[in-house]
């Protein structure tokens, strides 16, 4: 089932999904929490430390599983999803560092090294809630829209809407890696809890596309209309070509 929050802004879109995950926290303790990257769970990670810091959270049992990384790009450059989840959350909070979990970009073997956190996934018993952005696509993840989607733990080529999309982040279109490492709809959709947040216009397409659109490989995000827990949260904006009855 797919419960629409519809926030007035970013800031409220980040304090409504931060309060689910919160609530998972409080509620369980040594909860899996599988985490994303992006700029859109920013403000998140900022509420969560926020209330860390205040006392009211503690994430000290808590195990992260991140969704992916990008391939051939080392933990200390600051465009790695490793260095955004130190930067934005990890190293501001009391997270234990051996209990959190990304692809390694670096290795050597990629098929070893998709099998190895495929394993990692499935040992830790299934993910407690999954945090989800959404690319302008429909992506979740890095699983990109085409004919099929993988299941499991893999290395894709990203499309070039995704690398323009990204380029944002690097001097040029060339420096964006052009693979990544994500983890594959099984375990998104095995997640127990999902939340999906987005905001500004760039992104009410893939939203409406989405939720309010036929559940189609040609938009990843459109599966989720088949989950029976999804809370998407979205500022106006991101929700505006929602059906009136949605928003
Ligand atoms: C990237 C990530 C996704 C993310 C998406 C949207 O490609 N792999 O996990 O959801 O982009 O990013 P942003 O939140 O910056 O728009």
């Amino acid at each position: 089932m797919v419960k629409i929050i519809v926030a007035n802004d970013y800031e409220e879109m980040s304090k409504k999904a931060a309060a689910i995950i919160a609530a998972q926290v409080i509620y369980k303790a040594d909860s899996i929490l599988g985490l994303a990257t992006g700029s859109s769970p920013i403000g998140i990670y900022d509420y969560l430390t926020k209330w860390y810091q205040e006392g009211s959270l503690d994430f000290s049992q808590i195990t992260t599983v991140n969704l992916d990384e990008y391939r051939g790009i080392e933990k200390k450059n600051d465009q790695s999803y490793d260095y955004f989840m130190h930067h934005h959350f990890f190293d501001r909070v009391n997270v234990r560092p051996e209990k959190t979990f990304l692809p390694n970009g670096m290795a050597a073997d990629v098929e070893e090294e998709c099998a190895r956190y495929q394993k990692l996934i499935d040992d830790l018993g299934g993910i407690d809630l999954q945090l989800l952005g959404i690319g302008h696509n429909g992506h979740i993840g890095f699983n990109e829209p085409g004919e099929s989607l993988e299941a499991n733990v893999h290395c894709v080529s990203l499309s070039e809407k995704t690398i323009e999309a990204n380029k944002r982040f690097f001097a040029s279109a060339e420096d964006v890696p052009k693979q990544a490492y994500t983890m594959g709809m099984r375990s998104i959709m095995e997640a127990k809890k999902i939340v999906i947040v987005a905001n500004g216009e760039g992104k009410a397409e893939a939203i409406a596309k989405a939720f309010a659109g036929k559940i189609t490989t040609k938009v990843p995000a459109s599966l989720l209309q088949l989950h029976p827990d999804v809370t998407v949260v979205v500022d106006q904006a991101a929700a505006s070509l929602l059906p009136s009855y949605m928003q």
